[in-house]
């Protein structure tokens, strides 16, 4: 059967469709094709403005969603025209459409064109994230369903990053979700989250740890802000560090950043310190007269340093307290070299199995909202009530 997943809960429009059998047996490792991968990033309009703007990515992903869509079923020859309809029975789509005008036309104008594609269901993400930008991809979702009869499966994007980690690549197009041994952990580091969650089987999650403040990607993008870089700030301080690493800089005992929380009892963190101290120094250091790339390359450096090693001493307590035997980590951040390596390493030391996904996905995509909606369709998880299905812009990992 084919799917249809949508996410659009922060500044990435994404769609995908994917194809799997949906009888093949549940504790095997699960295969699949994915015929079409499209996410569209926003980051060049929320640049200017150091962040995400809710009302502009709402904006945006209504304006772009069809046009997505409509590129998607022409990849995977799901797209064929009929001899143009006058629709009725409309009225309900406006409705729900209302406040999303340009959608509304350009769907219907679809809906008039082609026949009914070969999708058996969609997964749609319902949350968490911005709730502007949510809502977009769930009324999108419920026109559909509702125009061509069509199932919904609700998605927490979350999950979406924690099953990540478990797509392995067979050929070009196929792929495999691995098995992994029991109890795990998940490290989901993004933009807007950093915790750890610990699970037994897919679906069935605690949170141990959290961050008390800021989330380390939203760290990142403080601190490169500070430093004048521009926004998503992660990559722009992973690229100076990178090079400082390079060169073998050394950072003078008044230059080093503090470690908060590295030696706290729980598993919490917290970033907001550290991004407070990184905005002392780089003042500091600026009436010391020291120039800008230096001041750049000792802040990226040790900021990458300090926030590596503060993630690898929680997930070791996570293991320890756990007893886990697989780690799966998730999220923008993990595209981090730095932040890949040391995992890498520490994972050679110790008796763990570890999950990092490809790089394609480890920001937000549709496709690995998809792969959670796969495991729900074959557990049969989908939505009864499909009009009242809502954007829960908080919607906890543990409430699914
Ligand atoms: O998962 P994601 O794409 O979106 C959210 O759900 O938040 O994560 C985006 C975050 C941004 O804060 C960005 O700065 C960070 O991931 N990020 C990185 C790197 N690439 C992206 N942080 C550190 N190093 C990177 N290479
Ligand atoms: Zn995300």
């Amino acid at each position: 059967m084919n799917l249809l997943s949508i996410e659009t809960s922060c500044d990435e429009t994404a769609i995908s469709i994917m194809s799997f059998d949906e009888n093949q047996t549940k504790n095997k490792e699960i295969e699949f094709e994915v015929l079409s991968n499209k996410v569209l990033s926003q980051i060049n309009i929320h640049r200017e403005f150091g962040g995400v703007f809710p009302n502009l990515a709402k904006r945006e992903h209504s304006r772009n969603i069809v046009k997505i869509f409509t590129k998607c079923l022409k990849e995977s020859n799901l797209y064929i025209e009929k001899e143009t309809e006058n629709l009725k029975n409309t009225e309900k789509i406006k409705l729900l459409l209302n406040k999303e005008e340009e959608m509304y036309l350009e769907l219907i104008d679809l809906f008039k064109k082609i026949k009914k594609p070969n999708i058996k269901a969609i997964a749609v993400t319902s949350g968490p994230g911005l709730a502007p930008a949510l809502w977009v991809g769930v009324n999108f979702a419920k026109a559909i369903s509702i125009f061509w009869n069509i199932d919904i499966y609700e998605i927490n994007h979350m999950e979406g990053h924690i099953v990540s980690a478990l797509v392995s690549p067979l050929s070009e197009k196929k792929y495999i979700l691995k098995n992994f041994e029991s109890p795990a952990i998940s490290l989901l580091i993004s933009g807007g989250h950093t915790e750890i969650i610990s699970f037994d089987k897919i679906g069935n999650y605690k949170k141990i740890g959290q961050t008390l403040d800021d989330a380390v990607g939203e760290a990142f993008d403080k601190v490169a802000r500070s430093l004048s870089l521009p926004y998503p700030g992660g990559p722009e301080i992973s690229k100076i560090a990178e090079k400082a690493r390079e060169n073998n800089l050394k950072i003078e005992k008044e230059h080093k950043l503090p470690r908060p929380m590295l030696f706290s009892k729980n598993l919490d963190f917290s970033f907001s310190g550290l991004k407070t101290a990184v905005m002392y120094k780089i003042k500091e250091m600026r009436n010391n007269k020291i120039n800008e790339k230096e001041i750049k390359n000792i802040i990226s450096f040790d900021f990458e340093n300090s926030v590596t090693e503060i993630l690898l001493k929680k997930v070791r307590g996570a293991l320890e307290k756990t007893n886990a035997k697989s780690l799966l980590i998730g999220g923008g951040v993990i595209a981090n070299k730095h932040i890949k390596e040391a995992f890498t390493k520490f994972r050679k030391d110790e008796a763990f199995n570890l999950y990092i996904p490809q790089n394609f996905l480890t920001g937000d995509n549709a496709f690995m909202i998809g792969v959670v909606g796969i495991l729900k369709i074959l557990n049969n998880k989908k939505s009864e009530d499909i009009i009242n299905i809502q954007a829960k812009s908080n919607w906890n990992v543990e409430e699914i």
